[in-house]
């Protein structure tokens, strides 16, 4: 099934008031696919109001309503603020803030339940991929992070490529997508086939219509080239 593709952008933990003309910019521009820019926290309300109709989002959500949890966001507060959507379980955060695969079924399940689209990060390190246990890691590591309603999309983010200009093969794209198509119909029946799968790590304007051409790759999630206009836009092109 050719699912209508997803180009959403991840600015991490970058962006200031000053950057959001690059937003607007690219709010402005014709798409054919659904666009998306998740953002630092600190900015969403403020890029809701400049670019009403277009997707915002959060990069992580809290899996509690509310409570005593200081520094952290629920899906409420980013509902509240003008995110329709919400990133979880980024490497970065499975990494440096030690969130596991229940954690982020939690955090998914949470943002569901509140009405934020989802998009649910997976993805293999370099050992792994060198061990050739990546599409056998990677399975297993989305089976325990899924909640048990579909997510919007599956982001599919090889941890030694992000970042770093490296990319996997278009084959090996196209095998760990496979593998993922076949959990999420295993894990949701139909419905898991109408789910989007997002290929990220060093997503470029040059390379973006080869990896959109491979079979069971519904978009991508970017990470640098989603900070300006100007090399985010050629992306969301190659998609249309
Ligand atoms: P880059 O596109 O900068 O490699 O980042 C990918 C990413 O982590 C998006 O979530």
């Amino acid at each position: 099934m050719a699912l209508k593709k997803l180009v959403a952008g991840n600015w991490k933990m970058n962006g200031l008031a000053a950057d959001l003309g690059q937003l607007v910019e690219i709010a402005r521009a014709p798409a054919e696919c659904d666009v998306a820019l998740c953002l630092p926290a600190t900015l969403i309300e403020r890029a809701s109001r400049a670019a009403p109709n277009f997707a915002v989002g959060g990069q992580d959500v809290h899996a509690s309503a509310s409570g005593a949890h200081t520094g952290c966001v629920s899906a409420a507060m980013l509902q509240d603020a003008g995110a329709r959507l919400t990133i979880v379980g980024h490497s970065e955060r499975r990494e440096a803030q030690h969130e596991s695969d229940a954690d982020v079924r939690a955090k998914a399940s949470a943002a569901l339940d509140a009405g934020l689209e989802v998009i649910l990060c997976v993805g293999e390190s370099l050992a792994v991929r060198e061990a050739g246990a990546a599409v056998a890691t990677v399975s297993a590591q989305l089976d325990a992070s899924l909640p048990d309603r579909p997510v919007t999309a599956v982001a599919y983010e090889p941890i030694w490529a992000i970042g770093t200009g490296r990319i996997p093969t278009m084959d090996d794209i196209a095998a760990m997508h496979a593998a993922l198509r076949e959990r999420l119909v295993a894990a949701y029946g139909e419905a898991g086939g109408a789910v989007r799968l997002l290929y990220g790590g060093s997503v470029k304007g040059s390379n973006a219509a080869e990896i959109f051409a491979v079979p069971d790759v519904d978009g991508a999630l970017v990470g640098g080239a989603s900070l300006t206009a100007a090399d985010f836009l050629p992306i969301v092109a190659a998609a249309n």
